[in-house]
This record gives structure tokens, C-alpha cells and sequence, in this order.
């Protein structure tokens, strides 16, 4: 089956394309490297020709309000227009658990734009809801950085190692699409406070972590369960100790 991957020189989407293509899929890895621009909408027809299932595991190159809003409604549009296009008979998209809770959050109102383009277009979909993965708690750590200490809530967070969320999307693209939403999330929950200080802990990181109530993420306030998953999610194999010594071992194994 041909599958184009757009946003597949990410972090999770070249971990999908080659998932796939272990497979045995013919996939094309789209991004404005390989010539195709979801904000021009540039390449997007030529890579779908012949595509069955499409993926976007894109993001917004900027997380300023105004920019992600932009990069979500116009990519979606620009998508879905090539989709069409092609027959596409699947459209798979990564977002967040929780994104509907988060709308305080200018990067979220984007998420939740994005959401909205593919319940309405009429392409067959599964929007996969994942929970924040391990290798982005280092840009949360940078994103309530204040002076020499992290402000972070102490809400609840689960958070997934990205070779587990890779798994899990390119099993949703050789599957029958949901219409619907299918959650993600890794196999333990801990307060986002106490997960960074282990994480500060493991990395030798010196500043210090501050329990902070009223610290917002992503310009948004969180309730205990805002980012948890339901009872029904998909969960992860990997923790945050597994993941970690994965880390080492692998940049070990590049030095
Ligand atoms: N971070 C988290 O914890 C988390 C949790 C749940 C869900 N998600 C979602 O997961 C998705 C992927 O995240 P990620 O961390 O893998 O992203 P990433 O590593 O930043 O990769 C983003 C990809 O999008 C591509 N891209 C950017 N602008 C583009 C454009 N105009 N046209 C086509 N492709 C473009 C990039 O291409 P370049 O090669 O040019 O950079 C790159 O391949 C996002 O939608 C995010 O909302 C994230």
C-alpha cells in the first residue's frame, strides 16, 4: 500500500516511516526537504498519486498563537484539498490528550483547529490522541523556564516514549479508519512537578523544579486529570527509566 507520511522527518514521523516501511508499505516521507509544503500546499498532489492512507504527524515550526493557528487551518485545508484529489481513503492525524481541555492554550486552539478540519472534510479519519511524549520534556522544562527555576503544575501527567507512539500511529494507518478519536498514553502517571525533577535528577540538570499551583502550560491552567488519558487508551510499554537507559544506550551506541 502506498502511505505518504507528511511531517515524516520528525521526531515520531521518520519513526512511522520506517515502521511502515519494515512493513512492507511504500511510503513516501513528506516535508518541505523533500518538496512538499503544507503551508503552499507545494508537492502535496504529486506525493499523494497513487496514496491510499495519509499521515500527518506534521507541526507547527513556531508555537506563537497566531503562527500555529495558521499552520494548522491552512495545512489542513491545503491537505484535505490534495486529498480529495486523490481518493484518499484515510486520513490519520496526531494530536494531544486533553486538547479539548486546553483551549486557555494558543498552541492548543491551533490542535483543536486542526481537529475540527478533519471531522468536517469527509475523508475518512482516526485522530490519534497521544499524551506528551518523554523527549519533549525537555521543551516543557524550556517553556515554564523563569529565571534559575521550572514553575510547573503539580498535575498529572502520563507521559509515552515516541518509538511507542510511532507504533501505535502506523498501526492506525494499515487499519480501518475509527472516524473518531483513539487515545495513547504511556504506562505510568505522575505529577508533571515531581516526573521533571526526576528527569533534572537523571540529566544533572541544576535548576530547580518549583511546585507551582497556578503555573500554566502552554498558557493554559491544568486540573489534576486535564492531561491523563480515559479508561480506554492505548498504553505504552516503555517508562520513564526505560526510556531513559534507551537514551543512553543509543547515544553510546553513536559515539
Ligand atoms: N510533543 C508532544 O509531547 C506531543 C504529544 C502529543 C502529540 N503531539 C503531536 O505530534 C505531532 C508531531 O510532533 P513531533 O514532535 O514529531 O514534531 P517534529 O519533530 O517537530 O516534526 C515536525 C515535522 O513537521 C514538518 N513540517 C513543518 N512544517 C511543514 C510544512 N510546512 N509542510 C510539511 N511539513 C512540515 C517538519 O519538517 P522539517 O524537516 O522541515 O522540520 C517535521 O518533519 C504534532 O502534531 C504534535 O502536536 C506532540
Amino acid at each position: 500500500m502506498k502511505i505518504v507520511v507528511i511531517g515524516g522527518s520528525g521526531l515520531i514521523g521518520s519513526k512511522v516511516v520506517k515502521n511502515l516501511r519494515a512493513r512492507g508499505h511504500e511510503v513516501v516521507a513528506a516535508s518541505p526537504a523533500s518538496g512538499v509544503d503544507t503551508m503552499t500546499g507545494s508537492g502535496l498532489r504529486e506525493a499523494m498519486e497513487g496514496a491510499r492512507v495519509v499521515v500527518d504527524v506534521a507541526n507547527s515550526p513556531s508555537f506563537e498563537d497566531k503562527a500555529v493557528l495558521e499552520f494548522f487551518e491552512t495545512s489542513g485545508r491545503n491537505i484535505f484539498a490534495a486529498e480529495k484529489a486523490a481518493g484518499i481513503a484515510h486520513h490519520v492525524a496526531l494530536s494531544v490528550v486533553g486538547t479539548d481541555r486546553l483551549a486557555q492554550s494558543g498552541y492548543f486552539r491551533g490542535k483543536i483547529a486542526q481537529e475540527k478540519l478533519i471531522r468536517q472534510w469527509g475523508v475518512p479519519y482516526t485522530i490519534v490522541q497521544s499524551t506528551q511524549f518523554f523527549e519533549f520534556l525537555g521543551g516543557i522544562a524550556k517553556a515554564s523556564a523563569n529565571e534559575g527555576s521550572v514553575h510547573l503544575s503539580g498535575a498529572y501527567i502520563q507521559p509515552i516514549a515516541s518509538d511507542d507512539v510511532a507504533r501505535a500511529v502506523a498501526d492506525h494507518a494499515v487499519d480501518a479508519p475509527v472516524n473518531g478519536v483513539v487515545e495513547i498514553a504511556g504506562p505510568e502517571k505522575s505529577r508533571l512537578s515531581d516526573l521533571m525533577q526526576r528527569y533534572f535528577t537523571a540529566t544533572g540538570d541544576a535548576r530547580t523544579v518549583v511546585a507551582d499551583e497556578g503555573a500554566l502550560y502552554f498558557g493554559a491552567q491544568l486540573a489534576a486529570d486535564t492531561l491523563l488519558p480515559g479508561a480506554h487508551a492505548r498504553l505504552g510499554a516503555v517508562n520513564f527509566d526505560a526510556w531513559f537507559r534507551q537514551g543512553q544506550s543509543r547515544t553510546q551506541a553513536a559515539h
